[in-house]
């Protein structure tokens, strides 16, 4: 998120226009936590993991009175184009600000890389890497101890990051809220073929929205002779040294919603679709499905339990 509030605050500057932050989210427009830019400002900011801005959820922004206080803040700073970077919240946040006549560009930003309209949001790439550097050395002490491990990665209503991260460490089994769970033949019949296959460690990648991984430990105790250690990788998942990917990513979106705001074009979208940069509606964009690929399901499902 650094690296793109760098293109954009550098981007409005190149251009002759006056880039103010937002602090804090929504709550901070609310509350007027903003203040002008300039160079400098965002300086040495590209290699550092999180928002220098920080964040806030605010559940609250879905009522207009709310709304209008945050249109009363950008006002009273005459500011005329907010560029929103974040996940569903933030873009839901922005199509409400733009149908109170607002002009408003999203960017996504989000670990968990479900938002609709584009196969990639800024902070997936970095979250999946500490991921599986973390399962890596997981797996280490799981074939010195031949183990059985339950990994829970982030992800409250969306298994991509999970997908992406199961096929990436060689999982023997990925759980994901998309897709309904047969415990017997996704978990259990998939660990029994492993050991078949003389196996002695096995990883089972838990997406968050799937339950509590003890639970699913458990019920891999209750049914094959295997004692499972349970490990919830949480918040460390949002942290850490940004990708090479994510960096650029994210500046090359930043850079493209100042074109869009030089070009005057409003209530859009900054998306990757098929490689290519585009922008959507923001309507249009929100509308769109996300979905894992068939072909993700289809390569997990031929590398998953031998
Ligand atoms: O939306 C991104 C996400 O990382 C989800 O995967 C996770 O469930 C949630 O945020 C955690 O949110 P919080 O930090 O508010 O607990």
């Amino acid at each position: 998120m650094n690296a793109c509030l760098r293109a954009t605050v550098r981007g409005a500057l190149n251009n002759g226009i006056e880039p103010y932050v937002v602090y804090d989210g929504y709550k901070g427009l609310v509350e007027g936590n903003l203040k002008e830019f300039n160079r400098s400002d965002v300086s040495e900011i590209l290699s550092k993991g999180g928002t220098m801005l920080g964040t806030a959820r605010l559940p609250e922004f879905v009522e207009v009175e709310v709304q209008l206080k945050a249109l009363e803040q950008l006002k009273k700073h005459e500011i005329d184009v907010l560029i929103c970077i974040g996940g569903d919240g933030t873009f839901k946040g922005a199509q409400a600000l733009s149908r109170l006549g607002f002009r408003t560009i999203g960017i996504p930003a989000t670990i968990d890389n479900d938002i609709c309209c584009t196969n990639y949001s800024i902070g997936f790439d970095t979250a999946a890497n500490t991921a599986i550097e973390c399962i890596d050395k997981l797996r280490d002490t799981m074939q010195s101890h031949e183990r059985c491990s339950v990994v829970e990665v982030m992800g409250r209503n969306a298994g991509f990051l999970a997908m992406y991260v199961g096929l990436a460490v060689g999982a023997t089994a990925v759980l994901v809220p998309e897709k309904e769970i047969d415990f017997e033949k996704d978990v259990i019949e998939k660990l029994r073929q492993a050991r078949l296959h003389g196996f002695t460690h096995y990883m089972i990648i838990v997406a968050e929205g799937v339950g509590d991984a003890n639970d699913i430990a458990q019920q891999i105790r209750e049914a094959i002779d295997l004692d499972p250690r349970v490990t919830v990788l949480g918040h460390i998942q949002r942290g850490g040294t940004p990708s090479a990917r994510d960096r650029v990513n994210a500046t090359k979106m930043g850079y493209l919603a100042v074109e869009l705001l030089r070009e005057g074009k409003t209530n859009r979208v900054v998306c990757i679709h098929q490689g290519r940069f585009i922008d959507l509606d923001i309507n249009e964009g929100l509308s769109l499905q996300r979905k894992i690929q068939d072909i993700e399901v289809d390569v997990l499902g031929a590398m998953t339990g031998i």
